[in-house]
């Protein structure tokens, strides 16, 4: 007989995303901590992806910059002196010096590299190279920094590595109309916050854990509280192609949500909603708050995610339900789920588990893990066969 632990690492997976979703057992655990496989879904997934760089605003200026890190590789995305939004990566041409150290910040319109000081524009273009003129042959052209795509969709820039990738509105037909629907300042919108806090488990079993409602009502005391600011019934969580949302209208016979008074005309239109594009891309608002929130689950390792939460807001004062709202969301309810995310990755290792049940209910998606199982459908597929698309 085989020892157990072998048998974990060989279970079969051949014919996995052939299964009935509504019989259907879920990703063996090894593709939640496996090396390999998380080799392959930073190849095949996450380096084809579009990854969001930051609302249209954080690009107001020319100069202004973003830096997102992802794997070993960091980019910077800036409005140039022409006023356009360029994506390029952060490295000297010269000997390999990385450019920019901090998150966020606006340069003078060019960036200096720390180490012989050659300057570039804020789209990776080489505008000098000190002594360059005492070389033999030397075309700065030649050594501008390889750009990135970007595009826009929602309010929002992102950035691809990959050159041929769909376009965000082929990927996600629909997404933009739908946040612009629910959010019909999203143009106005600003950055009032962003909160990065690193959870040690692996990326899917985060998201797993924000495209179900199954567990609402039957786990900590904050989702149970969640559960009461909504109607739960009409919690409805429906799933596209590459891309879903969650939404539920919110109670309106609340009177006090999140510590705070609510006022007497409460907005009939008041929802939970949330928006998800594959693979890690979450937006989201709460009910009787008027921020817009962004959820991005970021690989660090196989076991290691940044989460990356970004509060935006159209109201230059932030409402104080709404900084109620954000203040529970990092405090209660994250930490919640945190620690059940925490607590599935320590399992998955359990050579007492390996494949369990995904708990699909066709008629009640609100209590359904359908989402769970789309997800994983995609993940499979990126990592073994079709190239995330
Ligand atoms: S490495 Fe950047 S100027 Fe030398
Ligand atoms: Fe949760």
């Amino acid at each position: 007989m085989q020892p157990i632990h072998v048998l974990k690492q060989q279970s079969p997976v051949e014919g996995w995303d052939q299964q009935d979703p509504e019989e259907a057992f879920t990703l063996p655990s090894r593709y939640f901590f496996d090396d390999t496989l998380f080799k392959a879904e930073r190849d095949n997934i996450f380096m084809h992806a579009w990854h969001v760089a930051g609302h249209v605003n954080e690009f107001a200026e020319p100069g202004q910059y973003v830096v997102v890190d992802l794997f070993d590789q960091s980019v910077v995305i800036a409005k140039n002196r022409q006023g356009e939004i360029r994506a390029f990566h952060n490295v000297c041409q010269h000997r390999g010096n990385r450019l920019l150290e901090n998150r966020r910040g606006t340069t003078g319109g060019v960036v200096r590299c720390a180490y012989h000081s050659w300057c570039y524009e804020m789209d990776g273009s080489l505008r000098g190279a000190p002594r360059c003129d005492r070389m033999k042959n030397f075309d700065l052209q030649q050594f501008n920094i390889p750009q990135l795509r970007t595009e826009e969709m929602g309010g929002f820039i992102y950035f691809n590595f990959d050159a041929e990738a769909p376009s965000l509105r082929e990927l996600f037909p629909g997404a933009d109309a739908e946040m612009r629907r629910v959010f019909p300042n999203l143009d106005q919108m600003r950055l009032i916050d962003e909160q990065d806090v690193i959870v040690p488990a692996n990326w899917k079993v985060i998201m797993d854990n924000s495209i179900e409602g199954y567990h609402f009502k039957l786990s900590g005391p904050c989702h149970i509280d969640l559960a009461k600011l909504i109607d739960f019934k009409g919690y409805a969580l429906t799933k596209r192609d590459k891309w879903w949302t969650y939404i539920a209208p919110a109670n309106l016979s609340m009177n006090e949500a999140y510590g705070v008074k609510l006022r007497e005309d409460l907005n009939p239109d008041e929802c939970f909603f949330n928006i998800g594009m594959w693979p890690n891309n979450t937006f989201y608002t709460f009910p009787f708050s008027e921020f817009l929130g962004s959820f991005m689950m970021i690989p660090l390792d196989a076991e290691r995610s940044l989460l990356r939460f970004g509060y935006y807001s159209a109201n230059p004062e932030t409402a104080e339900v709404s900084k109620a709202c954000m203040k529970w969301m990092n405090e209660d309810l994250g930490p919640e789920d945190i620690a059940l995310n925490i607590s599935v990755q320590k399992g998955l290792h359990s050579l007492g588990y390996d494949q369990g049940r995904y708990m699909i209910d066709p008629q009640r998606s609100n209590e359904s893990e359908h989402l769970v199982h789309h997800f994983h459908r995609l993940v499979f597929n990126g990592i073994h066969g079709e190239r995330a698309r």
